[in-house]
């Protein structure tokens, strides 16, 4: 069975409710438990970052009904590709809202400019989405 990852990033349509994206959560996890999709979504500003991974058919299924989705709009995918080993084998789906002061404090501006870093970059093995997943993970786990 082939691993692959898709990445995107979105725009929110509206504003969720704590108990929302609460509920949004637990259904998103427990689909993506029963499918072995893994993987880390990022809210930040108003847009949502994900990275998904898992058996490609499921992966390609959920990207499908992800893109589906009116909670979300102008979706760019910003990677996709095979994979050797899962990157994020123990979530089901992170979830990690990322506030103005956090901008502030990582970068000195409140304002992150996300196309800036995604869009716009020649592809390489690394792709910046990755890198800033990476990252962003390591800072969860510390
Ligand atoms: C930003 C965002 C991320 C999502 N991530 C996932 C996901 O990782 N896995 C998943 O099953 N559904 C995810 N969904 C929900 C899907 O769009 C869809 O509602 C869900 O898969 C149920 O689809 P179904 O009714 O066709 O089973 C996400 C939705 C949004 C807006």
């Amino acid at each position: 069975m082939s691993l692959k990852f898709v990445s995107y990033m979105s725009y929110q349509s509206r504003i969720m409710s704590k108990k929302s994206i609460e509920d949004f959560l637990f259904q998103v996890r427990e689909k993506n438990k029963s499918l072995t999709i893994t993987g880390i979504l990022l809210l930040i500003q108003g847009k949502f970052v994900q990275y998904i991974e898992g058996p490609a058919e499921e992966i390609d299924k959920v990207y499908t009904s992800i893109s589906k989705d009116s909670r979300h709009t102008d979706m760019i995918l910003l990677d996709s590709g095979d994979l050797k080993e899962r990157q994020f084998e123990n979530w089901s789906m992170a979830y990690k809202e990322v506030t103005d002061k956090q901008i502030k404090d990582i970068i000195g501006r409140e304002e992150l400019n996300l196309e800036d870093i995604f869009l716009g970059k020649t592809k390489s093995e690394n792709h910046p989405v990755l890198e800033v997943l990476y990252n962003f993970v390591k800072t969860l786990s510390s």
